[in-house]
């Protein structure tokens, strides 16, 4: 009987010693909205592969592609609520959460995207990264996609031809004020409704990036592509407060390492993309890209550029003044 008992405590203990070394991994799971043959869509799964190589059995990362869990307008709350642990919402999707990142929606701000890299990089813009810790999220990088142009179903060279048109925009009072300012109608749409909108011409048109264009298809309905160039369209690695503080220390320092090298994969990504996507939208026929001579760049400019002011006491001059600066 003693002998019995001996087996069967020896089994028990067994067993409790699997169950701990078995113990589930955290799950991450992380949405967005776009394709994957995109700088997001990429960078997600580099970063998902470099946790199943580093974290296996600690972090296992899922993600969710083209708006399948939640769509940008419900990402942060379902954040908040544990619904979701990461997500890299565009930088003019946060309005609601904090004034600061809607400096990246100013149009004609920055000069390219080594600009946007040096802001990013710079005291004004790693402070940003903070700004919404009292909300409980915290931005744990920047990730780039690129700089946006503008598309619709009549050729736009000067202001005057967006007159009364309809664009599609994302959730941002700073891209309503910028279309206002020359005289067209900004509709705030989620991504995964403007292809439609588009292919039914509900709409006339939209901004976005080049990437974005080509992988969601808007340049098969949409004839005439502006190359504005007129603002940026980046992202915020965004995690809950919550979730990224229970983690233990080496794994959240695991996690941060990982996504370092998964957000500079994705930035050479939509670097690359910028002019190869671009370039298969040229070959493709179906859509005609329009280069601005100066004097016509120069009437859109003058035409969105008192949105700066509009934004100033909200968005902080100083913080203007320091993006203007990385133009430098
Ligand atoms: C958009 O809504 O147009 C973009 O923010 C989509 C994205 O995530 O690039």
């Amino acid at each position: 009987l003693f002998k019995k008992s001996l087996t069967a405590l020896t089994v028990c203990a067994a067993v409790a010693g699997a169950t701990v070394a078995q113990a589930a991994p955290v799950e991450l799971k992380f949405a967005h909205v776009v394709a994957e043959n995109t700088p997001k869509g990429q960078m997600a799964l580099k970063f998902r592969d470099l946790v199943a190589e580093r974290l296996a059995g600690k972090v296992e990362v899922k993600v969710f592609p083209n708006s399948q869990l939640f769509g940008d307008n419900k990402v942060l709350e379902a954040m908040l609520l544990g619904d979701v642990q990461m997500a890299a919402p565009s930088l003019s999707k946060f309005q609601k959460y904090t004034e600061s990142l809607q400096i990246f929606d100013l149009p004609f701000l920055f000069k390219d995207m080594a600009a946007v890299e040096r802001f990013q990089n710079g005291p004004t813009g790693q402070a940003m990264l903070s700004s919404m810790k009292n909300k409980g999220l915290i931005g744990l990088g920047f990730l780039h996609n690129g700089m946006k142009q503008l598309s619709a179903n009549d050729p736009l060279r000067t202001p005057a031809d967006a007159s009364g048109k309809k664009f599609r925009i994302q959730t941002s009072d700073v891209l309503q004020a910028q279309f206002e300012a020359v005289n067209a109608v900004p509709l705030k749409k989620p991504f995964s409704e403007v292809f439609t909108l588009l292919q039914t011409k509900a709409i006339d048109g939209q901004e976005n990036t080049w990437s974005n264009i080509y992988s969601k298809k808007f340049f098969e309905v949409q004839p005439y592509i502006t190359e504005s160039n007129h603002g940026v369209l980046d992202y915020l690695i965004v995690t809950s407060t919550e979730f990224w503080m229970g983690l233990d220390d080496d794994v959240r320092a695991e996690l941060k390492k990982a996504l370092d090298e998964a957000i500079a994969y994705g930035n050479n990504i939509a670097a690359e993309k910028g002019d190869s996507d671009r370039q298969a939208i040229i070959d493709s026929g179906r859509s005609e890209v329009l280069a601005l001579s100066d004097a016509e760049r120069q009437q859109w400019v003058e035409a969105m550029k008192p949105v700066w002011a509009q934004f100033a006491s909200q968005i902080g001059q100083e913080n203007i003044d320091a993006a203007v600066a990385a133009n430098k």
